[in-house]
């Protein structure tokens, strides 16, 4: 994260921070819209700029908590980042993933792909537009993009990346409403294609959340001080909600997943688990149990339950 972040801060030395804030405050405004687009929303290279400012660490955080989810599963040595922007999700993976020689980023706006390449020359940076083929890797990533796509494409970009991925595929969204359904959809889609979820869920069964409940998580972001000034921001972090479906062509037996904070009384801890029969509901753990107890101190939003080794 210390590079990325440091990338970023050389490329936003080149920009008026006036212009800046005010793409940014644009973007704000059509993402918030939550329609899909029906032209490129960023549509210059101070719009891909602001993206990068205001959008990159978080969307880095985000992907970088799913990988690490998918590192004891899949070793991945190429990768293929869709609709990747200017290459958040790629960042992450090249942390989760040393392994990787194969990096390329595909993406409609060459603008972005421009940006990304100053910041992370290794990679291969590549114009693509839905519906054009896929080359095959061994990870492939769509993260943030089916948001800003109709049904139907989501549909075709969902079965493209499954088509082209040899090891896992991993979608990432929004941690809303919204965006938990897209993510249904293409976990659904997914299955049916012959794909394991690996993560979040600990089976291979109708999501087993009720009500108004969706399942999502929360990663940190710190915020450098023109990430603040351009999101007019007083916290110096923010908590990035992101929902996500991670696939692996093999099996895993799947232990629970904490899906909310953990809530503490005192020597009780509360989880809220995601168990392998798909059932959704509170596990305690009191501190007569000992080492099940201090292991449920550390549990975190988002993390496997019970651990390997109490
Ligand atoms: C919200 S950004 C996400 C960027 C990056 N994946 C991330 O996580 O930060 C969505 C990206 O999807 C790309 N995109 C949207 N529709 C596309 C399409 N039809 N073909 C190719 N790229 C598309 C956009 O250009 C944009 O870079």
């Amino acid at each position: 994260m210390t590079d990325l972040r440091e990338a970023l801060d050389r490329l936003l030395e080149a920009v008026p921070p006036k212009r800046l804030a005010e793409s940014v405050q644009r973007l704000i405004a059509d993402y918030r819209s939550g329609r899909p687009a029906d032209e490129p929303l960023l549509r210059n290279m101070v719009d891909a700029t602001a993206y990068a400012a205001y959008r990159m660490p978080a969307t880095h955080a985000a992907v970088a908590a799913v990988l690490r989810q998918l590192q004891d599963k899949a070793a991945p040595r190429s990768l293929l980042d869709v609709g990747g922007g200017s290459g958040a999700a790629t960042w992450a993976a090249l942390d989760a993933f040393p392994g990787l020689e194969t990096v390329t980023v595909l993406d409609q706006v060459p603008e972005a792909l421009k940006l990304g390449e100053r910041m992370l020359p290794r990679a291969t940076w590549r114009q693509w537009r839905l519906g054009e083929p896929l080359d095959t890797a061994d990870l492939v990533l769509v993260s943030y993009v089916l948001g800003e796509l109709t049904p139907e494409a989501q549909h075709d970009l969902v079965d493209q990346a499954g088509a082209a991925a040899a090891q896992a595929v991993v979608i990432v969204e929004p941690g809303t409403p919204p965006g938990y359904r897209r993510i249904l959809d293409a976990r659904q889609r997914l299955l049916e294609a012959g794909w394991t979820v690996a993560a979040p869920c600990p089976h291979q069964q109708a999501c087993g959340m009720t009500g108004k409940d969706w399942c999502h998580f929360s990663a940190r972001v710190n915020r450098s001080a023109l990430h603040r000034k351009l999101k007019e921001a007083e916290l110096g972090y923010e908590d990035e909600k992101f929902s996500y479906v991670a696939l692996t062509r093999e099996e895993h037996h799947g232990r629970g997943r904490v899906v909310r904070h953990p809530a503490f009384r005192k020597g009780l801890v509360t989880l809220q688990v995601c168990n392998p029969d798909t059932k959704v509901g509170p596990t305690l753990v009191s501190k007569r149990e000992g080492p099940a107890y201090k292991a449920a101190r550390d549990a975190e939003w988002g993390d496997e339950w019970p651990p390997l080794d109490p």
